[in-house]
């Protein structure tokens, strides 16, 4: 009886103790599991992780590897620019704790594996500068904590899935330079914190979707080098309060006037409709953008005169707004803006003779003179 009941307590007892120790054991090879296992499917050439990615060490020493404080979980896997060429392991997934995973710059090809979507922790993902393919996977969607996606500048393919609408804390959302075709989804609309949205060298069609001008947090949106067509909304510019980088070069197809509301958008300081459709004539609101220090508007049907309050830009640095119709005389007061450096309105209708009146004693001149005698 004694004998019985002492070996079923040593037996409860290992059974315990065995149970904890796989416990402690799974937390602290899962991690360590999951990198060895990502190691083995990529190539090194230059050894980063060959010899320092050792089971001698623990993984929160591992070279691109940082963990929680308290759990000593891994929280940040920081592979950038190691020149690193494979696919990503699935087991990836496992990092359960990994809030911030950056891939960018390096030689990642392939689908990302639905693993990923594990990772509910996330809020930085860069996977920028690699060869990915594949469509933009639907599950991004239930990553709701991410702030930063970056897919730029790889091969993906497929459209921009209405399911990014619900990653509710994107502040930034960059898919430049890959293969994406479609329209721009109207639920983009939806992000409420984003800042920076960037979707230039695609083949994206159609309209920009009015609902990204309601977006008042956006700071930054480029959409150039792309199929769009439409117009932009003349009231563009009134929910707009952060916006200081707008660019639009190249896509074909859009048209229409320049938005009226132009002079709202208080914070500009790029504004760029380099070669669209735009006709009708500068708006003279133009002159309220006071930060403004880029201002594009050439090859496209602008006609009519180029507004005085031009010379209210007093940090424009570059005004480009040659191939078009203008005409009049240049209004003198853009000689005024000490800051400028590049001055581009060759092939228009601008009468000659206000270039007698140029200063031409001023430095910044240089470039922008020598453009202005070869005007027609
Ligand atoms: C990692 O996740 C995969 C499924 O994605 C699972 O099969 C595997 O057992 C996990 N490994 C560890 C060590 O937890
Ligand atoms: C860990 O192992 C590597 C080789 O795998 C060796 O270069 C290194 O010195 C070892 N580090 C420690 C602390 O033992
Ligand atoms: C691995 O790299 C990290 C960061 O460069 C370094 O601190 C650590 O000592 C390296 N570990 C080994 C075993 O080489
Ligand atoms: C190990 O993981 C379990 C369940 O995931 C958790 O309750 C426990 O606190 C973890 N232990 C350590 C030391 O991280
Ligand atoms: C990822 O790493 C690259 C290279 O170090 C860096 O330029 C980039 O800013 C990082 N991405 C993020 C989101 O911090
Ligand atoms: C990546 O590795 C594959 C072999 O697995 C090789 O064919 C390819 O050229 C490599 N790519 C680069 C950019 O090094
Ligand atoms: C997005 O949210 C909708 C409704 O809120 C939900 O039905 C859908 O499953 C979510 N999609 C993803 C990919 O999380
Ligand atoms: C990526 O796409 C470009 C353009 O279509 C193509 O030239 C290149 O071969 C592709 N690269 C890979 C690795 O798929
Ligand atoms: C912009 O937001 C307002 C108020 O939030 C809403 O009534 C309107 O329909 C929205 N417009 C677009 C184009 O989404
Ligand atoms: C711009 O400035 C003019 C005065 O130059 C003012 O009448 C106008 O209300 C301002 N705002 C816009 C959007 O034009
Ligand atoms: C400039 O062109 C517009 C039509 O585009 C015309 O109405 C206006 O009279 C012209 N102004 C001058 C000074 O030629
Ligand atoms: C240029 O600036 C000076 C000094 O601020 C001012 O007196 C003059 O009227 C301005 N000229 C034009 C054409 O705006």
């Amino acid at each position: 009886m004694d004998i019985i009941c002492f070996r079923l307590l040593s037996v409860l007892l290992l059974q315990c103790l065995m149970v904890s120790l796989t416990v402690i054991g799974s937390n602290l090879t899962t991690d360590q599991f999951a990198l060895l296992s990502f190691k083995d499917h990529i190539l090194d050439p230059h050894s980063f992780l060959s010899s320092n990615w050792s089971t001698n060490t623990s993984v929160c020493q591992w070279i691109g590897v940082s963990c929680t404080v308290r759990h000593g979980r891994v929280s940040v896997l920081d592979l950038s620019d190691m020149g690193l060429n494979g696919t990503i392991d699935p087991n990836i997934g496992n990092l359960s704790f990994l809030v911030s995973l950056n891939l960018s710059g390096n030689n990642f090809h392939g689908n990302l594996p639905k693993e990923l979507v594990n990772l509910r922790r996330l809020k930085l993902i860069d996977l920028s500068y690699n060869t990915f393919n594949g469509e933009i996977p639907l599950w991004f969607g239930a990553l709701d904590k991410v702030e930063y996606l970056v897919l730029s500048n790889n091969n993906f393919t497929g459209t921009i899935p209405k399911t990014l609408a619900n990653m509710s804390n994107l502040e930034t959302l960059d898919l430049g330079s890959n293969l994406i075709h479609g329209n721009i989804p109207y639920e983009i609309g939806d992000l409420q914190k984003l800042k920076i949205f960037f979707v230039q060298f695609n083949q994206l069609f159609g309209p920009v979707p009015s609902s990204i001008f309601n977006l008042s947090s956006l700071q930054s949106i480029s959409l150039s080098y792309n199929t769009l067509s439409g117009s932009l909304p003349d009231d563009m510019c009134y929910h707009l309060p952060e916006l200081e980088e707008f660019i639009l070069t190249a896509t074909i197809g859009i048209s229409g006037f320049i938005p009226s509301s132009i002079g709202e958008c208080s914070e500009l300081q790029v504004f760029t409709l380099y070669k669209n459709r735009f006709s009708g004539i500068i708006p003279r609101s133009v002159g309220n953008l006071t930060r403004l220090k880029g201002l594009y508007l050439g090859e496209n049907n602008l006609e009519g005169e180029i507004p005085l309050e031009i010379g209210n830009l007093r940090v424009l640095e570059i005004f480009v707004a040659n191939n078009m119709r203008l005409n009049g005389s240049i209004p003198a007061s853009i000689f005024n803006i000490s800051s400028l450096k590049e001055l581009y309105l060759y092939n228009n209708s601008l009468s000659d003779s206000s270039i007698a009146l140029l200063p031409i004693q001023k430095a910044v001149f240089s470039i922008g003179y020598s453009i202005l005698l070869s005007c027609d």
